[in-house]
């Protein structure tokens, strides 16, 4: 009998990413991010021992879907076609999809001007996904690194980048400062879960530890350090 609160005998493989600021990234050879310690705090409320597999977003999916690894907390997007094919947790984030463009651009206001144009995001995203869906786009680029997309923006063989507002926020204050701006509203209401392979063991735990650390105000003050000026 496992009992709750007890550490469970096997070490869980939990996937995150190298490059998802600032949720899960690698900094000076360590995972940094607010999925990092928020995992940090879940796996200490569940019981849950566990090693982080840093992963790029294609490759997660298959690697739960054959127990590479057991759950994967990195910005992953709850929506229809992966709850056909995976199990996702409560959600912890709200977010959306945002535009980015180059300082300069007068062209892009809004999606509808994206007519013809190269949008650059990241493989496999809910971005990728969505750009895919837009009438008369000249192109989707798809990178395994997001910054590869961001790259492709500054040196104008893209028009845009669509993706994940708070990494988009980051890039802005950081390498992209001064040179980007948003445009248009955010594309897409998306909240992002823990995920596992379906009739995992796992979620239930998962899940009683978010509501805990939601109530006890870890998650609060989390979200502050975070993102909280
Ligand atoms: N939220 C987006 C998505 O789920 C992008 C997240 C990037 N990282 C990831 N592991 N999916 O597609």
């Amino acid at each position: 009998l496992l009992l709750s609160g007890c550490a469970q005998s096997k070490t869980l493989k939990v996937g995150v990413e190298n490059d998802f600021r600032p949720f899960t990234y690698m900094e000076s050879g360590e995972h940094k991010g607010f999925e990092v310690e928020l995992w940090e705090a879940i796996a200490q409320k569940g019981g849950l021992r566990y090693e982080l597999v840093p992963m790029e977003t294609q490759e997660i999916s298959p690697a739960l879907k054959s127990g590479k690894i057991d759950l994967a907390i990195a910005g992953m997007t709850v929506n229809k076609a992966r709850k056909d094919e995976l199990a996702f947790s409560d959600p912890y984030f709200q977010t959306g999809l945002v535009m980015l463009t180059t300082a300069d651009n007068e062209t892009i206001r809004s999606k509808d001007d994206l007519q013809g144009k190269t949008v650059a995001t990241k493989l496999d995203s809910t971005s990728y996904v969505y750009a895919g869906s837009l009438p008369g786009l000249k192109e989707a680029k798809g990178y395994p690194d997001i910054d590869q997309a961001y790259a492709d923006l500054l040196a104008k063989k893209a028009d845009c980048v669509i993706f994940d507002e708070r990494n988009i926020h980051d890039f802005m204050q950081h390498a992209g400062n001064g040179r980007v701006k948003l445009v248009g509203e955010v594309l897409n209401k998306e909240s992002y879960a823990v995920a596992a392979k379906k009739r995992n063991r796992y979620l239930g735990s998962v899940n009683s530890a978010i509501e805990q650390v939601s109530r006890n105000g870890t998650y609060e003050s989390l979200y502050m350090k975070w993102f909280g000026s």
